[in-house]
């Protein structure tokens, strides 16, 4: 069981970028990570999930992998990632790192080498193609980025694909080279000590050989490529398990942009030994305009029905065939308390709302840096953001495409762009929010002489202290663990109710992700039997008392059956 020991731990992640700087250049380091340990510690978690830290040019923060051995100064030196690995095994704290394998950086000295000719070890690492006889790309599928996944080389006189930036060609997992190259480079961090991997994007490794054009729904010109899981996706994971997960006992949890709750299934049911578990976007879709033109800029209200029916089906589906990985936050995703939740008035109460729903399901949390403070959205200009995806995607749709107002795009960029976690972490009130002495790489949120670690330590309202519950909660009992599941009151627009059962033990988790009050007294009257284990509203003790719950009231109850 002790190789299991992910199924009762709770992961903090870390964006090393916006964590602390330790040496003034504004930029966030592994001395700094080294320097918040205790605070880490402090929250009761079990391991650390680090955001790339590999040289690289930062087009894409990091996903964008020059060398894959070798620790990127801006963030210290090598000897500084085993330096915070010793010291987190100290403290009992996992490291997981990230693998970012479904390509490199074009200043990788894979691709610099294969860009040379058609017959050198390296040429086929990447996925060439010669161009159509009028010179157009070889298919229409369409980066994540925007625009065409094929840029044409001319030093080698082809196209080659990238999924997402230009400047991230695809590695070729057709070729066994490819493969014993990630085998051995996730050899050479287990044998320095790292103890799990977060795979980006792992479900897109395969490529259809075939390189069908993708169906043109709307009549555009490029279709994103990676929308299906590819047809040697399982094979190519397994082989990984065999090579390296299985033997060296590495946690595994697969970013799976395109997979269902059935996809899911096979790839962490451990008969088929593939991953421990995977990363859903399916319940991060709520707040997406089905069919829109637009992609993730097309934004509406959080749909929580659509939350609690996508949750309830991975819970339901995953019982006793895997495990699941849980998150409402991480680089890639706002901040819930300004998404989804209420960032003034509730903000205390929207963010430890959605953590109760999370936490008490089955399956792994991940805690992204500041959602334990309940940090938000920053209220930043255009000119403000800096992601790649958000500068491409503005320009196709606002400028070329001319299908969003550029009011429209900065209105659903306040909601859900990336940026909106990566700025810098907000430890207290000082000048940058104690991050860093210097200029800060990127804009501190505002908000944060009121939104800061210290401040929230100190608050009546601590929503670090709530998660320091939660997970303590977690920890100390099985029945959130792998027991039953049942949503209760499946059409409520608002409230999101569970309940898990454990011998003669029946808790309820109760939450109103709204602001209108309901009246639960028809389903449990203040009864004695109830205890209250854990709730964001002075709410302890026996009874539920007063049956009406209050805004974005959450509730953990117990009661014997
Ligand atoms: C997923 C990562 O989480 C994201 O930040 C990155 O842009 C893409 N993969 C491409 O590597």
């Amino acid at each position: 069981m002790n190789s299991e020991w992910w199924k009762n731990a709770v992961i903090y992640q870390i964006y090393p970028k916006s964590f602390k700087d330790s040496n003034g250049d504004g930029f966030g380091d592994i001395n700094g990570i080294i320097e918040k340990l205790p605070y880490i510690k402090s929250l009761g978690v079990d391991a650390i999930w680090l955001n790339p830290l590999y040289v690289s040019p930062q087009v894409d923060n990091g996903y964008d992998i020059a060398d894959y051995r070798k620790i990127d100064p801006r963030f210290g030196s090598n000897e500084d990632l085993y330096h915070l690995i010793r010291e987190a095994h100290q403290l009992n704290l996992k490291i997981i790192m990230d693998l970012v394998v479904n390509g490199t950086s074009d200043q990788h000295q894979w691709f610099k080498e294969s860009c040379k000719s058609k017959d050198n070890y390296f040429s086929d690492f990447y996925i060439w193609k010669d161009a159509k006889e009028d010179g157009s790309e070889p298919n229409n599928w369409g980066s994540n980025f925007s625009g065409s996944a094929w840029e044409w080389n001319e030093q080698r006189q082809q196209y080659y694909l990238h999924y997402y930036a230009k400047e991230q060609p695809d590695l070729n997992w057709e070729n066994p080279r490819v493969r014993e190259a990630v085998f051995d480079l996730m050899h050479f961090w287990k044998a320095r000590g790292v103890d799990g991997w977060r795979m980006d994007i792992i479900t897109s490794i395969s490529k259809n050989q075939n390189f069908p054009d993708n169906p043109a729904k709307n009549g555009e010109k490029y279709v994103v490529a990676n929308q299906d899981n590819g047809p040697r996706m399982h094979e190519f994971i397994h082989d990984i398990d065999r090579e390296v997960l299985s033997p060296f006992k590495m946690m595994s949890v697969g970013e799976a942009p395109a997979s269902k709750s059935i996809d899911a299934r096979q790839l962490v049911d451990p008969k088929r030994e593939e991953l421990d578990m995977v990363f859903t976007f399916e319940h991060m879709h709520i707040d997406r305009k089905p069919g829109g033109i637009n992609g993730r800029w097309d934004v509406q209200p959080a749909d929580i029905i659509a939350l609690k029916n996508i949750l309830s089906d991975w819970q339901n589906s995953l019982r006793d065939h895997g495990w699941n990985a849980l998150y409402f936050e991480n680089h890639d995703r706002a901040r819930t308390p300004s998404r989804w939740g209420n960032d003034h008035e509730y903000r205390y109460e929207s963010a430890t709302a959605f953590a109760t729903v999370l936490h008490c399901l089955q399956g792994t949390p991940f805690v992204y840096q500041g959602e334990e403070i309940g940090m938000t959205n920053p209220d930043f200009k255009l000119e403000d953001y800096e992601d790649v995806e958000l500068t491409t995607n503005y320009h196709q749709f606002v400028e070329e495409q001319k299908t969003l107002s550029a009011a429209d795009f900065l209105k659903a960029a306040h909601k859900i762009s990336r940026d909106n976690a990566r700025t810098p972490m907000q430890w207290n009130d000082a000048v940058n929010a104690g991050f860093s002495e210097a200029k800060p790489w990127f804009k501190i949120n505002t908000r944060y002489p009121e939104i800061n670690v210290t401040k929230d330590q100190e608050s009546q309202k601590s929503v670090s202290n709530y998660y320091r519950k939660l997970i303590e909660l977690r920890h100390q009992n099985l029945i959130l663990r792998d027991v039953t599941y049942e949503l209760k009151f499946a059409d409520d627009p608002d409230v999101f109710v569970y309940e898990r059962v454990l011998g003669k033990q029946k808790w309820t988790i109760i939450a109103n992700l709204s602001e209108k009050t309901f009246d639960l007294s028809d389903y449990y009257t203040a009864d004695t039997k109830t205890k209250v284990l854990l709730s964001n509203y002075q709410r302890q003790g026996s009874g539920l008392g007063d049956a009406a719950l209050k805004p974005w009231e959450a509730l953990v109850c117990e009661k014997q059956i």
